[in-house]
């Protein structure tokens, strides 16, 4: 019976498209550095634009109602420079370069004669494996870097990390000994992670729409992205200090950082936004998740109350719950109507699921806005 009615609500439910966006795009039509725009944009929206698809990208381009207009900026900023990082997943944060190294073409590294340098990936070198038992190894066969760690992956652990001075003064004996005369670079396991790039509201959104042979950081210090309008709104990487007009994101769910109980929170909201808000579905869910990695309690409010008398969960907007994401053991369970009234959380670390607790526990909570 319950199913049936989730069927016939969901077909109600079923939203104009203007209602299902859980993110707007706002164009602002004024040229800023990259900088300048993202504060803008926090300051008034959210943030500077984050887009997680094709569709996102669509709805981006619709919103530049200029023609004259040909480049905007995204969220998207280059993070580090240099990102090289351990097979192991270790940071790099010890480094033994030759002086001019690393020239920066390359993403792999070698040691010649106890010092590193970038190296093309695809070359084939004899390599060193570290093995909890025997310690470090020397493998006798030449591979590419990638296949040298999938190698050491297999049949020991990693490739080998070089993390102070005393373990590079191992490694380097270690090639010693060998007495190479030829092919002297042996593969280490560093190497460099070229998509450092980061959205500027944190969000993990892998979606990227570069142009083709972007980012090429032709200029150097190509560190932000924008949109060429011309090329159907594929990405290019610039430099930050050029000024263009932005493009915005507001998101539709707003975590506030107050601890309140249950029904303050539905005030709060009210009041200030438009409700406590509803998760009717995993798009929902997803930006719930997005917004709540910055709460200060461990569950944060959700719209959603137990009825008890018939044993039901509702979300605020009236609807009962269809889609679901209890965690084990919650939402289930009759509930003693006699006892203190719960309500629902979502957990804001680990796996995110809702749980029931006292609508008199204080907690972070999260408001839907217009
Ligand atoms: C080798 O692997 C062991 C076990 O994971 C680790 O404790 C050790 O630090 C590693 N040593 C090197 C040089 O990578
Ligand atoms: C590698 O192995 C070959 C034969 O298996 C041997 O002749 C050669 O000396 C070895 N090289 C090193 C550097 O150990
Ligand atoms: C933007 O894309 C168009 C169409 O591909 C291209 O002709 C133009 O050179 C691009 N703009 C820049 C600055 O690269
Ligand atoms: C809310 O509660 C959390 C956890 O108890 C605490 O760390 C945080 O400082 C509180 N926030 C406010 C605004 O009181
Ligand atoms: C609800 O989930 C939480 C977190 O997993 C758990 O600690 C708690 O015991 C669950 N409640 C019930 C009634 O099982
Ligand atoms: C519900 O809780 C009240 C108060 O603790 C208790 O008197 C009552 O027997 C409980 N009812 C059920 C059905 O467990």
């Amino acid at each position: 019976m319950k199913h049936t009615l989730c069927a016939i609500i969901f077909l109600i439910a079923l939203c104009s498209v203007s209602e299902c966006v859980q993110r707007q795009y706002h164009f602002i039509n004024e040229k800023k550095t990259w900088t300048e725009a993202q504060r803008y944009c926090r300051e008034n929206y959210t943030d500077l634009a984050t887009v997680d698809n094709r569709n996102d990208m669509n709805e981006l381009n619709k919103s530049v109602n200029d023609g004259s207009v040909k480049f905007v900026w995204i969220g998207l900023q280059k993070t580090g420079r240099d990102e090289w990082q351990w097979s192991s997943g270790e940071p790099a944060l010890y480094l033994n370069w030759e002086t001019g190294q690393p020239e920066g073409r390359d993403d792999c590294a070698v040691m010649l004669n106890g010092e590193w340098h970038d190296f093309p990936c695809f070359n084939t070198r004899n390599f060193i494996c570290n093995n909890t038992n025997t310690g470090l190894i020397f493998v006798n066969q030449t591979m590419n870097w990638r296949d040298a760690q999938s190698y050491c992956r297999q049949n020991h652990i990693d490739l080998v990390s070089v993390r102070n001075q005393n373990e590079n003064q191992q490694v380097e004996k270690i090639i010693s000994d060998r007495h190479l005369t030829e092919q002297k670079h042996v593969w280490i396991g560093l190497f460099r992670v070229r998509d450092s790039w980061q959205w500027s509201d944190q969000s993990d959104s892998s979606f990227r729409y570069w142009k083709y042979g972007e980012p090429n950081n032709f200029g150097k210090g190509e560190d932000c992205t924008a949109v060429n309008q011309t090329a159907q709104g594929q990405w290019h990487d610039v430099s930050c200090y050029n000024q263009f007009p932005f493009v915005c994101h507001e998101d539709k769910l707003i975590l506030i950082t107050k601890n309140l109980t249950w029904s303050e929170a539905l005030r709060y909201c009210r009041q200030n936004h438009v409700d406590l808000v509803s998760v009717h579905s995993e798009e929902i869910q997803r930006r719930v998740m997005n917004v709540v990695k910055l709460a200060s309690t461990a569950e944060v409010w959700l719209g959603l109350h137990n009825y008890c008398i018939m044993n039901m969960w509702l979300w605020v907007s009236g609807e009962i719950v269809c889609y679901q994401n209890w965690a084990p053991g919650n939402g289930t369970t009759p509930e003693n109507c006699s006892l203190e009234k719960r309500k629902g959380a979502v957990q804001s670390g680990g796996d995110q699921h809702w749980i029931s607790l006292p609508e008199t526990d204080k907690l972070n909570f999260i408001c839907s806005r217009n």
